[in-house]
Order: C-alpha cells, then structure tokens, then sequence
C-alpha cells in the first residue's frame, strides 16, 4: 500500500506517518511546512505543496500518479479556534478549499480511499456530557464548521464516485509518542501548562465555576499514539466490504478536569504547581466527553493509554 499523508510532517501527522512506516507502508508526505517540520519526515518523500493554490490540483495528482498512492490521509489544515474567529474567511479557504483540491485530484486518479481529520469541534456546545456521532452538529465557530463541512464533502463524493472514506473527530489530542514528534505549538492546556512550568510561571485556569465536579472544564484526553493507531484501523476497515461512509469519534470515553490535568502535570514533573484562576474562556463548553463505543464495535480500536500516560510523554518530550 502507498498513503499520500497530507500534512504529514505536522504533530499528528508525523505520528501517524510512523506507525505506517513500522507496518511497511510506502508514505509519501505532503506538507507546506507552514506549521510541520521536515526533519520529522526523516528519509521519506516530501513534497511541499500549497493545497488551496490553482494549481494544486494538478500538483497532487502528479504526486498521486508519480509514487502510485492508494491511500489518502488528510491531516493539512489550521485548527486554531481563536484564529478562526478573527480570520473566518482565510479559515474556510485554508480548510475547505485545499479539501476540495485533493478530492478532485484523489477523483480524477481513482484513489479509492480517504481518511479525514475532523474535530469533536463540530459539535459545539453540545447539552449532554458523553457525546455520539449521532448527537446533532452545531460548530460554534469558523473551525468547527469548517470540519463538519469537510466531512460532508467526504460522504457526498463517497455517494457520488464510490469514494471510501471515514472521517475521525479527534477529542483533546495530548503526549509524544517520539520525542522528536512532539508538540511544539504549545496551543492547547497540556503542552501550555508544560511551558509556563519551564519558564517558572503559574498556570492559568480559565475558570472554575462549571457545573463539573471541581468547577473547571472536563475535556476527553487522547495519547497521540493511540490517535495514530486509529488512522492504521480506519485504512484497515477502508479494506472490508462494510464500509459506508462512516463517522467516528476518538477519544477515550473518560474526562478529566484542568484541574486534574494540572495535578496530574504536578505529579509527573515533581513541582509544587500553585494554578492561577481566570475568567472563563468565552465558547468553552463545561464538558465534552467522547462516546466511544462506535469505533471500538466498528474499528475494533480503543485507546490504550490514560491521563498519566499522556503527561509521563508530554513532560519526557518536553526535558529533551
Ligand atoms: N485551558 C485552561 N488554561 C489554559 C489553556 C486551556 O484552563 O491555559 C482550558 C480550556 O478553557 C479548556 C481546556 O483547558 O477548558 C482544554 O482547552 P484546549 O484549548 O486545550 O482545548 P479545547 O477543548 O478548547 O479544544 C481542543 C482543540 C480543538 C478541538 C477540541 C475538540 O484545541 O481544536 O479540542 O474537543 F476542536
């Protein structure tokens, strides 16, 4: 098999791109590099292509016929919130155009299968904690929207060419499984707190006033490594004769607090970490939660790893 991973030198994507390596997949790695890094690439193929220009689709087409891919994973997207909201335009070019060149590249060269990177952003503010696939789809901001609206290029292409594809809502993804694979954006509460640890500040709590056992919001914590394992089930599952176009979330089923994050942060770096509290952070739903018993009947996938796992990793990778 040969996958094309679109940004395939970013954070999750190179994690990814290693497993397919330690299957023995071909990988060819697209990547623009404005957010990956091409030393996480190693010996592979990297092509540096720009997804949303006119002439990408004819690019990643000569790179779909040039290397014999089969396979598609598409992680090469922005995915700041906050960014999303100031830039929404920029967002849904970014996202849904560049999403839109690959399909008619992956169409007009019979590539059979596609993996989607989508987000548990396309629920928005969802009023039940533990959340299914099937629970409806409010994206409270350009972000979110711009992934449901991929998912839904996904499902109407399948319907129209006989596309494979399964789109993953990722949960809160967190920890390395390589150190040289780690996050280094420090944008989300884990790699964040790390940072402010390093650099002798106090963390910060955006509020603690939830209606949550401790006050403060409870997110489902993905290892990286586990999210990597379910891209290599959903390529797997693109292979039996099952597949409808199929939506799955990825997380582990259990939440947990910041401030349980943040202990746990504590315990692992042996600091006397003192958290600061703050306002709440406007758009923060109080707790989202992954239902999980989709992908583990459909995919056979269930992460294996908790919260002290994904710290442990986090603060290894960081001391490197
Ligand atoms: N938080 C703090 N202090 C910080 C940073 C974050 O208290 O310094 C809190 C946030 O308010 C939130 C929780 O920690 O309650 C997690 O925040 P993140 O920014 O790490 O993650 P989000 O849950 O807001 O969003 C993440 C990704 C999104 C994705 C979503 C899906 O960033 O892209 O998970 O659940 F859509």
């Amino acid at each position: 098999m040969t996958v094309m991973v679109t940004g395939g030198a970013g954070y999750i994507g190179s994690h990814v791109v290693r497993l397919l390596e330690r299957c023995g997949d071909d990988v060819v790695i697209l990547d623009d590099l404005s957010n990956g890094f091409s030393s996480r690439a190693g010996r592979l193929p990297l092509v540096d292509i720009d997804l949303c220009s006119a002439e990408a689709q004819n690019q990643i087409a000569d790179v779909i016929q040039r290397y014999g891919v089969d396979s598609v994973i598409h992680f090469a997207a922005k995915k700041q919130v906050g960014e999303s909201v100031e830039r929404p335009l920029w967002y849904y070019r970014q996202n849904v155009t560049g999403l839109g060149n690959l399909l008619q590249a992956v169409g007009q060269c019979g590539v059979a299968k596609v993996v989607f990177s989508s987000s548990a952003a396309a629920y928005g503010m969802p009023d039940i904690p533990v959340v299914g696939e099937d629970v409806p789809c409010r994206p409270i901001n350009p972000y979110g929207e711009t992934k449901l609206i991929g998912e839904w290029m996904l499902r109407n292409a399948a319907r129209a060419t006989g596309l494979r594809t399964v789109s993953l809502r990722y949960f809160n993804v967190a920890g390395a499984g390589w150190p040289d694979l780690a996050d280094k954006a420090a944008l989300n509460l884990i790699p964040i707190v790390i940072n402010r640890l390093t650099e002798g500040k106090n963390p910060v709590v955006f509020g603690d006033t939830y209606d949550t056992p401790d006050g403060t919001c409870v997110r489902d914590y993905v290892h990286v490594v586990d999210l990597a394992e379910a891209h290599i089930k959903a390529l797997d599952f693109l292979d039996s004769d099952a597949c409808a176009p199929s939506v799955f979330n990825v997380g582990t089923g259990t939440g947990a607090s910041v401030l349980e994050v943040i202990d746990s942060i504590g315990q692992v770096s042996g600091l006397n970490v003192i958290p600061d509290i703050s306002a709440a952070r406007p758009g923060d739903p109080a707790q989202l939660v992954a239902d999980v018993s989709r992908i583990e009947a459909e995919l056979g996938w269930k992460a294996q790893y908790g919260l002290p796992e994904i710290v442990e990793s986090a603060w290894a990778a960081q001391a490197l």
